[in-house]
């Protein structure tokens, strides 16, 4: 026997950077992106259409910036408007990418750029990693979850053979700008969708951050731009460092704490067929995980009530009618398959302090999900805000 023993390192540097109106020519921050690929630069740009047709004069905005900076920046076609949303991420959009790529003969050292939402950046993220197995990627998200969550990370994907995210790669991006200024015309529910990923990592990772979020409840459930923006680089960050220090970029194990109370987010998301947005789901999965955190005595009472009051403060429906379909034991499985090797699901422990579980006790989980289900059926009932509230008093007295 010969055995040649092959070990690869590989090392990714992107720069993640946070600005206000990133196509004013006197903002320096996409030339200084480019100027890293080269003198010459030529892309193809993918706009999410309700960015395009909500700020009418950025694709006007657009084309003096490529006017301004060639030929560091020249656009092989005028900005494509796509409809994103989680309907885009299909196999339509990614050979509509693909087609371009290949008419106008970008290369690997060429670009995409990217300007939407999670999904679209998720689509045309995974049609620019498999065309030539690569060309350049730059991402600019325009939604809040995808500036703090989906648009900073590795991965990209589609939706395909009846599961979300089914194929995919990971393929870190050459650069992300998070232009704040794009934030303006979104709507409110993509606004406080965000927010839910921010809870998220808090409870995970940072005690701190999450009474950042509790004193801030306010501000952020108005969407204050200011403590919004103070909440995306936090955010974010957590979310970088994960990656960075976590040990496992490409998720090769079995731990995945970034996506804590996503098993169920995912379906519900399937379930209810994209109506629900992703941070939404979230929140929804958030609250699940802890309500069943609670039953196995992981966390106390106080926290829970803690957890679910700021959760309804930032206005998220925990109760969701489509919680009424969910079967744990079917989406477990499907979250296992999709990550790989055996269950390893992410529970708190405590505000900002988390441990992965291997099994999950389904009848308990059950009766999480019949009493998230039937606290929003009184909520849909009363007031939102008092009704949620007397469900969880009564949940945690
Ligand atoms: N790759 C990852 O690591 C990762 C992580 C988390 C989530 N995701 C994915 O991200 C997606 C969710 O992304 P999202 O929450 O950003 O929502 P989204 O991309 O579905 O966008 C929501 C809606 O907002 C619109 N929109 C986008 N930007 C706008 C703006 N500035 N003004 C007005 N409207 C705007 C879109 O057209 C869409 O209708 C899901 O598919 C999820 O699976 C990916
Ligand atoms: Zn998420």
């Amino acid at each position: 026997m010969k055995k040649i023993e092959q070990q690869i390192t590989l090392s990714y540097t992107f720069p993640v950077i946070f600005t206000w109106n990133v196509f004013d020519p006197a903002n320096p921050a996409l030339a200084d992106v480019l100027r890293l690929g080269g003198a010459r630069n030529r892309a193809l740009l993918v706009i999410d259409s309700e960015v395009a047709r909500l700020s009418p004069g950025l694709l006007r905005q657009i084309e003096c910036f490529c006017q301004q900076h060639r030929p560091l920046l020249e656009l092989v076609a005028p900005p494509l408007p796509m409809t994103g949303g989680e309907l885009c991420k299909n196999a339509a959009t990614v050979a509509q990418v693909h087609a371009l790529i290949a008419r106008h003969r970008l290369c690997r050292h060429s670009f995409v750029i990217a300007v939407g939402g999670g999904a679209l950046l998720d689509a045309v993220g995974y049609a620019a990693a498999t065309a030539h197995r690569g060309v350049r990627l730059l991402r600019l998200p325009t939604t809040v979850l995808a500036q703090n969550d989906a648009g900073v990370g590795v991965k990209n994907g589609i939706n395909a053979c009846g599961r979300k995210n089914f194929l995919g790669t990971f393929a870190p991006p050459f650069a992300v700008i998070n232009d704040f200024a794009l934030l303006a015309t979104l709507a409110d529910r993509d606004q406080r969708a965000g927010i839910a990923e921010a809870v998220k990592v808090a409870l995970i990772r940072d005690r701190a951050f999450f009474d950042f979020l509790e004193a801030q409840r306010l501000p952020l459930a108005h969407f204050a731009p200011a403590v919004m923006e103070w909440m995306i680089i936090r955010c974010a960050g957590l979310h970088l460092q994960h990656i960075r220090e976590g040990g496992d970029p490409f998720e090769q194990g079995a731990f995945r704490p970034l996506d804590f109370g996503h098993w169920s987010a995912h379906k519900l998301e399937d379930l209810t067929a994209g109506q629900l947005r992703h941070g939404e789901a979230v929140a929804i999965g958030i609250a699940l995980d802890c309500l069943y955190a609670r039953q196995q005595e992981l966390i106390d009472a106080g926290e829970l009530a803690r957890i679910f009051s700021l959760l309804e403060d930032f206005g998220f429906s925990l109760g969701h009618p489509a919680l009424a379909y969910l079967d744990p034991e079917e989406a477990l499985a499907d979250f296992r398959e999709h990550l790989g090797g055996d269950l390893s699901i992410p529970l708190l422990r405590g505000i900002g302090d988390k441990i992965e579980v291997h099994a999950i006790d389904l009848p308990a989980m059950q009766r999480c999900i019949t009493e998230l289900l039937a606290a929003g059926r009184e909520e849909g009932h009363a007031h939102a805000r008092t009704g949620a509230r007397t469900a969880d008093g009564g949940r945690t007295a």
